[in-house]
């Protein structure tokens, strides 16, 4: 019986037994090397396309912990409410290349018609948790805020705001155990002309928060 660490990707798996079949000489170097490199990524992430926006610049300022963009594009909170959606599959596929992550940054991102309620806040931290390793840590952010005067208008008016709010009621609530870290901020210059996703520069300044909010 061969023992794999939850954490050795399907890649691998796949990878270690068609080396088997071939010649046994170099597969422990290339095997734990492949280990290596996964089990770097051990902090998971749910979001929509702006999650994805922090997650690309994470990824190219040097970030280690934190998963890259996995494709969330469009997955506002209602696409997190429900235990067994295509985006929580989507998140499962990810496990399946990093293990159980041991932290999970929930990032409350809204369309303006649905919004979001605190009961839903609280519906994706429990989904979060039953997702990840037991005892993660969960970080709980809003959207990103704009500059005086700007925001994201596909999220509402105010949109931005109500993240925000309903983030830092979750980590006041001691029931939920979890931590926000801060507010990601994106400058006029760093945001494209649809006024909600960062360009360049803005997933650059949003990674390097990232960083500094959690390593
Ligand atoms: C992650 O992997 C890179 C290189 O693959 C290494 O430089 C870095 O120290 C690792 N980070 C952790 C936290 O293990
Ligand atoms: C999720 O799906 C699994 C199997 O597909 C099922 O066993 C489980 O009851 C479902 N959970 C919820 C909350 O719907
Ligand atoms: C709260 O979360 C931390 C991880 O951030 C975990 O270690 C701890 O066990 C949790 N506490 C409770 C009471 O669940």
């Amino acid at each position: 019986m061969m023992y794999f660490p939850s954490h050795l990707s399907i890649a691998g798996v796949v990878m270690l037994a068609t080396l088997q079949g071939v010649a046994a000489a170099p597969t422990a170097g290339l095997i734990s090397l492949d280990v290596q490199q996964m089990g770097n990524r051990t902090m998971g992430f749910i979001g929509c396309s702006m999650a994805e926006n922090v997650a690309q610049g994470y990824v190219a300022v040097g970030g280690q912990r934190m998963w890259g963009p996995y494709g969330t594009n469009g997955m506002v909170v209602q696409s997190w409410t429900d235990f067994n959606s295509t985006s929580w599959q989507l998140f499962d596929e990810q496990v399946v290349s990093y293990g159980k992550p041991t932290a999970v940054w929930v990032q409350l991102c809204i369309y303006a018609q649905n919004g979001v309620t605190y009961e839903e806040a609280k519906t994706l931290i429990a989904n979060a948790r039953q997702h990840a390793a037991p005892g993660a840590t969960i970080y709980i952010t809003g959207q990103p805020a704009y500059e005086a005067g700007r925001s994201c208008l596909r999220a509402g008016a105010n949109g931005p705001e109500l993240t925000e709010r309903i983030a830092k009621q979750a980590a006041a609530d001691t029931t939920q155990n979890v931590t926000y870290p801060g507010e990601f901020k994106l400058l006029k210059a760093e945001v494209l002309d649809d006024g909600c996703h960062a360009n360049s520069a803005g997933q650059e300044s949003l990674g390097q928060q990232a960083l500094a909010f959690w390593g």
